[in-house]
């Protein structure tokens, strides 16, 4: 599929004022808030300022407007800064607006994607459960009808931003002998009766995401909360990880130049037998790996988001942008933690963190093996890469 990744003037803008606003208010917070776990509400109010909160939504429904490539730069630039904050914004842009915004009733877009995409509010998404992760058409949460409402009984689990979370996505099934053609996504406020939070998430990276487990106890959702029809909560929640996935695999491109920038700062200063360690052939190949690969992946990945502003279905290219860009992202991580030797193994040095927030990209929103599952599939079909 033909495609034109030249940046415009604008894109170059939003690159240039998020990385600034990164580089000042993001970054210098961010050890303190993976050292804290408290999940970012001062850095989420000044995201929404900069109108980084609903950036694909249009104006018209609270959004900034953009493209999909805009949206990219900006999460990169962000999760280069914070890996955790990027997370946040991705999930509320990509899994809560954009099918809100797709599948949406006018109220519905009134009542959630307005306050969402403004940032006044922040939204989740939850589809993984405790037995059911990468087979998410087996998912058990039941959701019941009672007159005007349902009543949706199951717990969600691995819930980012839960924590603070206004609005949830809820999936659940009328009937699981329907297999996928039985699920529903409900929008689910964090008050009504019956929605109940568990206990944070302890976690490895990314650890002020606010992941916890939601507990839905016949919770009562409005018959008007139903986003689209019955039944079609399934491919809602897939079309949507198509659009996820290109937040992730932008977040991992953030975590990987990151990791790059901090080893190429750092062989630059530490000395070796009588030398940078820059100078050395075994470092400077380290270095060529980790930034063609990361260039590699921004270019799979702007593929991706260009393509999806298009239409149609674009699950090979996210996959495939969100496969790459993840590993690459792990792969210069842990060779950034190699060249800084046993400092990159100490909490102090930012490589240590950038390793443990970029182990995430290759499990969620879809493991490494799904997303070559996914592309297996697609190509199979017939699609082209
Ligand atoms: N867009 C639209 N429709 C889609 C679709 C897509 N991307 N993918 C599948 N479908 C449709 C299919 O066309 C099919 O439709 P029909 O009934 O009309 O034939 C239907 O959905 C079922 O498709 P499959 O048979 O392919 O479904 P499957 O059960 O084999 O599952 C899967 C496919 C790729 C394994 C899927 O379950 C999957 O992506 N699993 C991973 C789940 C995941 O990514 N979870 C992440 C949780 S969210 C998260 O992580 C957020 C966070 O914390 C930051």
């Amino acid at each position: 599929m033909a495609f034109d990744l030249t940046l415009s003037r604008d894109h170059e803008l939003i690159r240039d004022s998020v990385r600034a606003f990164a580089e000042e208010v993001i970054r210098p917070r961010a050890a303190e808030i993976d050292r804290t776990r408290e999940f970012p509400v001062d850095n989420w109010r000044r995201c929404a300022e900069m109108n980084l909160t609903g950036m694909m939504v249009p104006e018209e429904h609270g959004g900034a407007g953009l493209d999909g490539v805009s949206y990219s730069i900006a999460i990169e630039e962000i999760s280069r800064a914070c890996a955790t904050t990027g997370v946040i914004l991705s999930v509320n842009n990509s899994l809560f607006c954009m099918p809100l915004l797709r599948y949406g009733s006018d109220a519905q877009k009134k009542t959630y994607l307005v306050p969402h995409a403004r940032g006044e509010k922040i939204g989740a998404y939850c589809l993984t459960e405790a037995g059911c992760g990468s087979d998410a058409a087996a998912l058990q949460t039941r959701a019941v009808r009672k007159g005007d409402r349902y009543l949706l009984t199951g717990n969600k689990v691995f819930v980012t931003s839960g924590e603070a979370a206004h609005t949830f996505l809820v999936y659940a099934t009328i009937d699981p002998a329907l297999k996928h053609k039985g699920i529903c996504a409900f929008l689910v406020e964090r008050g009504f009766p019956g929605v109940g939070l568990g206990k944070p998430e302890r976690k490895m990276g990314i650890t002020a995401s606010g992941s916890v487990e939601v507990v839905l106890q016949g919770a009562e959702v409005p018959a008007a909360n139903l986003l689209g029809a019955e039944g079609d909560g399934f491919k809602i929640a897939m079309a949507t990880l198509d659009g996820g996935r290109i937040g992730i695999a932008s977040q991992a491109l953030g975590i990987g130049r990151a990791a790059l920038e901090e080893a190429i700062a750092y062989s630059r200063d530490r000395q070796a037998f009588g030398q940078p360690i820059a100078s050395f052939q075994a470092i400077q190949w380290k270095l060529a790996d980790m930034a063609t690969e990361i260039d590699a992946a921004r270019l799979l990945t702007w593929r991706a988001a260009w393509l999806k502003d298009r239409g149609g279905r674009v699950s090979l290219y996210t996959s495939m942008a969100k496969l790459y860009a993840s590993e690459a992202c792990m792969r210069a991580a842990k060779e950034a933690m190699q060249i800084h030797g046993g400092y990159g193994y100490i909490n102090d040095y930012t490589v240590e963190r950038l390793f443990r927030d970029a182990r995430i990209t290759e499990i969620y929103e879809g493991t490494s093996e799904i997303q070559r599952l996914v592309i297996a599939k697609e190509i199979l079909k017939g699609a082209e890469g």
